[in-house]
């Protein structure tokens, strides 16, 4: 049996070498060869909250999905199972795919001591449901997809367990991951800063492993995942935050500064967020301000803030978003959001 083709071989272009997505009707799509007997599976990151986030490559696949997989559970927002709605809506125009549902199971590690067991059953529950759906309702040669949050490698299940339903199972497909931008670029974007200190390394972390501090060899790290503000437990002392909350969204939060003089800023403003909507996506960077670049560090950032209120003022009239303001103390961000720097 031939392989199928890659995908991403079939973003098409235009003689002047644009990519044609404009022009495109669902019929237009690029064809899977008659001779695949093979079924496929997408895996789409689109992005962590804005619809103009998700790629060409993305909004392709989405039109060649003849079985979209939604992943849903007892916890999933609303405003989440929207988001991907629209994504859906706006790149395809057509009724022609099926919607599966995957109802996951029950999540219950967060009352359980055993958190590595109760992981590992929960993943081999989910393997079994899927792996029966892929073979139920994917048939040879046809297209099936997950649209996943942000990008698929990052604190994401979904790639893991479609390459261990792949492994074991007698349904026969073939998966590609299709990145996405995540929330950790979303992050650095609208703080304007790049994610790594020249030559340096980064960590990512789960909130849940930064109990005991940030690890003394690491001056950078982002941490997601964090339902009770882990940062409070911090020694402040020569640290500073990039926070951000529902990246990408009309409903974006920003706040960025000396750790010490900003966290209890973060807290208040993160409650008002998640009481208003009922919950809170966060993330946040934690940077170790090196000793000796200290009063060098502070001097540009009064520099850049300065400059940034020149640029407001010359951009005024040009928000995108009507984005929630965290403080009126700064400047806004010129795309609408407000950031606190200290
Ligand atoms: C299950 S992980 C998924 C991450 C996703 N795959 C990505 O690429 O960003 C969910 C966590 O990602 C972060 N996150 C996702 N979307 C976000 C957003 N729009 N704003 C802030 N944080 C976000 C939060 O830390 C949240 O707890």
């Amino acid at each position: 049996m031939p392989a199928p083709r890659p995908f991403v071989a079939e973003v098409p272009h235009a003689p002047d070498g644009r990519v044609m997505i404009e022009p495109m009707s669902a019929d237009d799509a690029p064809q899977q060869a008659t001779d695949v007997a093979q079924a496929r599976v997408l895996l789409i990151g689109i992005g962590a909250g804005d619809p103009d986030y998700v790629t060409t490559q993305a909004a392709l696949a989405i039109r060649e999905l003849d079985v979209l997989f939604v992943v849903t559970n007892e916890e999933e927002q609303a405003d989440l199972v929207h988001a991907r709605r629209e994504v859906v809506d706006r790149y395809r125009d057509d009724d022609d795919y099926r919607t599966v549902e995957l109802r996951d199971p029950d999540r219950p590690w967060k009352d359980t001591p055993h958190y590595a067991d109760a992981v590992a059953h929960w993943r081999s529950q989910r393997v079994e449901l899927w792996e029966a759906a892929l073979a139920e309702h994917l048939a040879p040669g046809q297209t099936g997809g997950f649209l996943i949050w942000g990008d698929p490698s990052l604190y994401e299940s979904t790639l893991s367990i479609v390459a261990e339903v792949q492994a074991r199972s007698t349904a026969s497909f073939d998966y590609e991951v299709l990145p996405g931008v995540s929330s950790i670029h979303a992050l650095t974007a609208r703080h304007r800063i790049p994610l790594n200190r020249q030559g340096g390394a980064v960590q990512i972390t789960p909130a849940r492993l930064l109990g005991s501090g940030i690890p003394a060899s690491a001056n950078d790290v982002v941490v997601m995942l964090d339902p009770s503000t882990t940062f409070m437990r911090l020694d402040p002392t020569g640290l500073e935050i990039y926070w951000g909350a529902y990246l990408g969204t009309p409903d974006e939060l920003l706040i960025a500064g000396p750790l010490e003089q900003v966290r209890d800023e973060i807290v208040r403003v993160r409650a008002e967020a998640k009481e208003r909507k009922g919950w809170i996506f966060d993330t946040y960077l934690i940077r170790r301000v090196l000793a000796e670049r200290r009063t060098k560090a502070s001097e540009r950032r009064v520099r850049q803030v300065e400059r940034r209120a020149g640029e407001i003022e010359r951009r005024s009239g040009h928000d995108r978003r009507a984005t929630k303001h965290v403080t009126t103390d700064y400047p806004p961000m010129p795309g609408g959001a407000e950031v606190q720097s200290l």
